[in-house]
């Protein structure tokens, strides 16, 4: 019988940084599949290889140039590669790739994926087109609808894009551009089809997913109104949103955190330093006791949901004062986990022009903070031993017989159950805590035998 796949190019996809790059990669891939690509992940097989980068840090936007070095045995021993870079670097410096890197065949900005593989057969042409313009027309109403199967339970689903807040370190303003929200009717047929597929957790994605303000059928829909009607989709079990600012958690969400229990109690509300001095320096327009009230008020609504954050030491003009107020608001809030970064000046952005803290002080610093950092997440998954959870299993487990699934709190579970598939949804208790991950043992039937526990 003739291989339904020969004949078919291969497209190998790189995907840096942030989960809407994630997002954006599938989306691609699905838009190259309705071009008969099918995915690789072995470079030197490839016949195009796209590289969906990341601009947020200058270690993240480096890691292009050195993967672009490392693909040019293949350019060279296959002419006829196509080598794509897409994402916020490409967004970010556009035709300059191109100088740089003459093994480019084509780039495309954040905003213009729907043109992809126009793009393609351009550069399959001889051109190396770019295109980082920001399109008046709406690329996700442009790209092919999402397929009909998915092996995997879990989903992203882009709401909101780009930030209008221009904190002082961040570029992102400058490579997602101006906010836009997606109106309410698209994102609930996507999620449907999502569901259809077999998804059964949804995380909604935004650079501020919680200033989402969508087009609603009687006006604009806030992210808690958005979550309340994702939330009647029968099959789907889990809601998650990613990444909220704190001045834009409304009332109505976290009410929506109290009452609605699709949505998980997981929080990532990246608080960036506890310094109200280095907060104004870094445009956050909140105080940390702003921050700290806000946190009383989620808790309040939902008293066992696990709070996350992102930090940044060594901004402009940090001392160990400001450093220590930092410590301080770790110290009172509690992180089930949270993610630090040495700050590092980003071109075009208005703290790049600002003094830099010395090397060795940000370094010592960004190690004290993690070092609390790692206490409290030890801590949190400690606390959990003994308390059932409920599961949603995605793989098997590095161990034979092994599975491992996501508790309602993010947490890695795994438990020994040699039969089950992914999108079980089943309860759970906790067991033992290692440093990255739970043990635990499910509780009751499940498996094929008997019908997957779909509500617990
Ligand atoms: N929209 C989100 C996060 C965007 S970027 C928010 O508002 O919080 C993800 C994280 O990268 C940021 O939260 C910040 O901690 C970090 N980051 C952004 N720019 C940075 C820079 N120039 N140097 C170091 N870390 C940075
Ligand atoms: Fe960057 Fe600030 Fe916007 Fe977050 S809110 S994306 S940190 S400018
Ligand atoms: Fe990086 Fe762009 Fe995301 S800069 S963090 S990939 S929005």
């Amino acid at each position: 019988m003739a291989d339904p796949k020969a004949g078919l190019k291969k497209l190998h996809i790189k995907t840096y940084g942030c989960q809407m790059n994630v997002y954006d990669s599938e989306r691609m891939a699905e838009a190259m599949g309705a071009e008969g690509y099918v995915l690789t992940d072995d470079p030197a097989a490839a016949d195009m290889v796209l590289l969906n980068t990341c601009h947020i840090r200058e270690k993240a936007a480096e890691k292009l140039y050195s993967d672009l070095g490392r693909l040019k045995p293949f350019k060279t021993a296959k002419p006829d590669l196509t080598v794509a870079v897409a994402g916020c670097v490409a967004q970010a410096e556009g035709a300059e790739i191109l100088r740089r890197m003459p093994l480019v065949d084509l780039v495309v900005g954040s905003q213009n994926y729907h043109r992809l593989p126009a793009m393609v057969k351009a550069a399959e042409g001889g051109a190396r087109p770019v295109d980082t313009e920001f399109p008046v027309e709406d690329k996700f109403d442009l790209l092919p609808d999402r397929p009909a199967a998915s092996a995997r339970p879990t989903a992203f689903l882009t709401v909101q894009e780009g930030c209008d807040k221009f904190c002082a370190f961040c570029v992102v303003p400058y490579t997602r551009g101006a906010e836009i929200s997606r109106p309410v009717d698209r994102i609930l047929t996507e999620a449907g089809k999502l569901v259809a597929r077999g998804v059964r957790e949804i995380t909604l994605l935004g650079q501020n997913v919680n200033g989402y303000h969508g087009q609603g059928p009687d006006g604009a829909w806030g992210l808690g109104r958005l979550t309340r009607d994702l939330a009647r989709i029968e099959g789907l079990e889990r809601i998650r949103y990613t990444t909220s600012h704190p001045n834009d958690m409304a009332d109505d969400l976290i009410a929506a955190h109290a009452e609605e229990p699709k949505l998980m109690p997981y929080l990532h509300l990246p608080v960036q330093s506890g310094s109200d001095r280095i907060l104004k320096a870094m445009n956050r327009k909140h105080t940390a006791e702003d921050y700290l009230r806000l946190v009383e008020r989620i808790r309040a609504a939902r008293p066992d949901i696990l709070l996350t954050s992102d930090f940044i030491v060594g901004f402009p003009g940090e001392t160990e004062a400001d450093f220590q107020a930092t410590l301080d608001l770790i110290g009172a809030v509690t992180y089930g986990a949270a993610y630090s970064f040495k700050y590092s000046a980003r071109p075009g952005t208005p703290a790049a022009s600002r003094e830099a803290v010395a090397a060795e002080v940000a370094d010592d610093r960004l190690h004290r903070l993690q070092a609390l950092i790692t206490r409290q997440q030890r801590a949190a998954q400690a606390a959990m031993v003994g308390r059932v959870v409920t599961v949603l299993f995605e793989k098997p487990g590095r161990m034979p017989g092994q599975w491992v699934g996501k508790s309602e709190y993010l947490h890695a579970v795994h438990v020994a159950a040699p039969d089950l598939r992914p999108g079980v949804l089943a309860r759970v208790r906790i067991t033992a805590s290692d440093p990255n991950s739970l043990a635990g043992e499910l509780m009751g039937d499940y498996g094929p035998r008997r019908p997957v526990l779909a509500a617990v």
